[in-house]
C-alpha cells in the first residue's frame, strides 16, 4: 500500500515524527487486509476485523489543547489510522508514545512512522515503559484496545497503569465498535464519561472521553 506522505504544505505544523517527503512505506498486504488476519487469527485481542476510519481517528483525537500537550501516548495503534491523525495535529513539541503488542503491527507502522517511538510492548506495563523512557506523566491516553473484550483483571491493569501517568487534568480516550454499550463500564471506572458518536464509522462507532478515575474501580 501506498501511503502518501504529509509535507510542510499539508499541515502548518507538521510534527518531527510523521513520514517526510519520500519517506513513503510500502506494503504488499493492505491495511484491511492485515486487520482481517489478526482478527481471525487472534480474535477478542483485535476484535476489531477492519482499521478505524479517519471520521473515527479524528473524533478520538479532538478536543485535545495541542499547544498545551507535553505527551501524549496511544494504546494498540493497529496499522495506524489514529496514529496518522495524532501526528497531523501534534505540535512539534509534544512526545509521543505509540504502544502496541502485535509485532507484524508494530512493523508497519515504524516503516509508517519511521521517526515515531514505537514501542513493542503490553500496555498494562504502560507506566513502566514510560519511566524507562524518563516520563513520568501523560496528557492523554488514547485507547483502541478493545478493553471490554478482555479479562477484568487485564483490563483493570490497564487502566490503573494509564491513570497512574495521566496529570490531574488529563483524559483517557477510548474507542468502540458499539455505541453507547459500554457507558457503565466506563462509569465503573471514571467519575466524568462522556460519549461522542461518530456514525459515519462502518459499523457506527464511538469516542468516551473518560476524565477522574475511581481508586476503588478494580475488581483485583
Ligand atoms: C481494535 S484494534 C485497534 C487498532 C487501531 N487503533 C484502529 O483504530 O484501527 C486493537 C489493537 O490493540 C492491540 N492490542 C491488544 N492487546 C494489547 C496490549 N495488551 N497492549 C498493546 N496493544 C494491544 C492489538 O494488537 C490491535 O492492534
Amino acid at each position: 500500500m501506498n501511503v502518501r506522505p504529509h509535507t510542510a504544505h499539508s499541515h502548518p505544523h507538521p510534527h518531527p515524527h510523521m513520514a517526510r517527503p519520500g519517506e513513503s512505506a510500502h506494503h504488499a498486504t493492505p491495511d484491511w487486509l492485515l486487520m482481517f488476519r489478526k482478527f481471525m487469527r487472534h480474535g477478542t485481542s483485535i476484535a476489531s476485523f477492519t482499521p478505524s476510519s479517519r471520521f473515527l481517528a479524528r473524533m478520538i483525537c479532538k478536543g485535545i489543547d495541542y499547544d498545551k500537550a507535553q505527551c501524549i501516548v496511544e494504546l494498540g495503534a493497529g496499522t495506524g489510522p489514529i496514529t496518522k491523525e495524532l501526528f497531523r495535529r501534534a505540535k512539534p513539541h509534544t512526545k509521543l508514545v505509540v504502544v502496541e503488542l502485535d509485532p507484524d503491527f508494530c512493523k508497519r507502522l515504524r516503516a509508517r512512522f519511521p521517526h515515531a517511538d514505537i514501542v513493542e510492548g503490553d500496555a498494562a506495563k504502560m507506566d513502566e515503559l514510560l519511566r524507562e523512557r524518563g516520563i513520568s506523566q501523560v496528557d492523554h491516553v488514547i485507547s483502541g484496545l478493545p478493553l471490554p473484550s478482555f479479562p477484568a483483571p487485564l483490563r483493570d491493569s490497564i487502566i490503573a497503569s494509564a491513570h497512574r501517568t495521566l496529570g490531574p487534568d488529563g483524559t483517557f480516550r477510548q474507542l468502540t465498535n458499539m455505541p453507547f454499550v459500554y457507558w457503565k463500564l466506563y462509569k465503573r471506572y471514571f467519575t466524568d464519561v462522556r460519549f461522542k458518536l461518530v456514525p459515519l464509522n462502518l459499523p457506527p462507532a464511538g469516542v468516551y472521553v473518560c476524565r477522574g478515575y475511581r481508586e476503588t474501580a478494580a475488581v483485583v
